[in-house]
């Protein structure tokens, strides 16, 4: 909530992945910004991967965006950034060098523990 306080300006735009945590949108628009949505594609085929078309993501950046939510796991589907992820975001981020990246790792404890239990 606090990153939504300090950062977001009435008018301003955040970027926030499909399917939402809901408390991103409800803090976001709390403070005046808007929400701009895009869908991570659910798994096709016999895949059980949600992908994320960079592509289609790099024309959701406008001049009003202040700010891209990362989330991973990503709640609630679980979708955890690959490492070609992280390099496609860096790659849209370099063009956005005002953009702030709000990495919300709630889970990252969990999965330390997870890890350390494998
Ligand atoms: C992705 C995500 N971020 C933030 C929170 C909020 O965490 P906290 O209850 O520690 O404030 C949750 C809680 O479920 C969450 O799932």
């Amino acid at each position: 909530m606090d990153a939504f306080a300090s950062f977001i300006d009435e008018g301003d735009e955040t970027i926030l992945f499909e399917p939402v945590f809901e408390f991103y949108y409800q803090q976001n628009e709390l403070f005046g910004g808007k929400t701009r949505y895009f869908s991570i594609d659910p798994p096709k085929g016999n895949s059980d991967k949600w992908t994320i078309d960079f592509k289609a993501l790099r024309k959701c950046f406008t001049n009003k965006t202040k700010m891209i939510l990362l989330n991973t796991p990503h709640n609630p589907i679980g979708k955890m950034y690959t490492e070609q992820d992280i390099h496609e975001f860096i790659s849209i981020l370099k063009d956005f060098p005002n953009v702030l990246v709000l990495s919300d790792e709630v889970a990252c404890l969990l999965l330390i523990f997870i890890s350390l239990l494998c």
